[in-house]
């Protein structure tokens, strides 16, 4: 048995950081009940200041209007109870990425909220399979992967366990849905699709920058202006935090090895002549 989202009220969110405040803020501005928690009352009190400095930004851009971002305020509550969470009817996880310490989380919630309540987790690169298995409903456990910063970034990564029910992974899409977000599927391998990819990409600016390739300015600019993306690589990895990175990076090493070869399909194609768009064929058709 899976709650449906028409019967969702109170979205529950474990941690009050960067991540978990702007899964509690995008929460409340769609119009959940959010109870946000974390361990001590000054990093309950940092994330609705973070919220505030968020809501205050889209009201001068004229994007909230000054009721609406009242609203969401009032919406949410802070707790550094986790037995505040019994009434929600979905938990977003998002303290930090340590895998004892989210499997402890995982443990209590299972016994502090009822059973059919789906518990999602935020984890950037560890096993949803792992997380999942410190309960007692390992197939209510999702991964909701959301991108920092979590109250512009349209996309959310929906990250399926071994254990995780289908009717679990649809709901947490059209959870993600709900609150405004788009949504693309990934299967619990390390880094899921977004950080696999990110992070190897991060790290070779970094190098590219610490070789000598060229200054951080023009590392940054090289990747923005050459291939559109609204940031660069040092710049990026600044946005996400270096500890949050270097973190990310050593579950990929553990996990995958070396990741910095080319691909062998990348040879394999070009040995083929499967160029891309110029010979019609490369990845893609065209
Ligand atoms: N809350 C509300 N609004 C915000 C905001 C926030 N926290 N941050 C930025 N904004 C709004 C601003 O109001 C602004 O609106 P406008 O377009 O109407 O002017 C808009 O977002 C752009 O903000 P700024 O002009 O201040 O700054 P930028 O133009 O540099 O945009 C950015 C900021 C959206 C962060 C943009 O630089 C960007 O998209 N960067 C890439 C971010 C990214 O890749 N994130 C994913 C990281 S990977 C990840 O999170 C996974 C994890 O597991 C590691």
């Amino acid at each position: 048995m899976v709650r449906t989202l028409d019967s969702i009220e109170t979205v529950g969110v474990v941690g009050a950081g960067t991540m978990g405040s702007g899964i509690a803020q995008v929460a409340a501005q769609a119009g959940y009940d959010v109870v946000m928690r974390d361990i001590k009352e000054a990093f309950v009190e940092d994330g609705f200041d973070t919220i505030e400095e968020s809501l205050d930004r889209f009201v001068s851009k004229e994007k909230l209007s000054e009721a609406e971002a009242e609203a969401t305020r009032d919406r949410i509550a802070g707790t550094t109870d986790l037995a505040d969470l019994a009434d929600c009817d979905v938990v977003v996880e998002a303290a930090v990425e340590d895998m004892e310490i989210k499997r402890d989380i995982f443990a209590d919630l299972d016994e502090a909220v009822p059973e059919d309540v789906v518990l999602a987790t935020n984890t950037s690169t560890l096993s949803i399979t792992t997380i999942a298995a410190a309960t007692d409903r390992e197939e209510r456990v999702v991964g909701l992967h959301f991108m920092n910063p979590v109250p512009v970034m349209k996309g959310v990564e929906v990250v399926v366990g071994e254990k995780t029910d289908g009717e679990v992974t649809e709901f947490a899409h059209a959870l993600a849905e709900d609150l405004g977000k788009e949504t693309w599927e990934s299967d619990d391998k390390p880094g899921f699709v977004t950080n696999r990819i990110l992070m190897p990409w991060l790290n070779e600016g970094i190098r590219a920058y610490d070789e000598g390739v060229a200054s951080k300015e023009d590392v940054d600019k090289g990747m923005k202006l050459g291939t559109n993306v609204p940031m660069g690589p040092l710049e990026l990895a600044d946005h996400i935090g270096l500890d949050i990175c270097l973190d990310a990076s050593q579950t990929l090493h553990e996990e995958l090895g070396d990741r910095y070869k080319p691909a062998y399909l990348l040879k394999r194609k070009v040995d083929a002549g499967d160029l891309g768009k110029k010979t019609g064929q490369g990845f893609y058709e065209y």
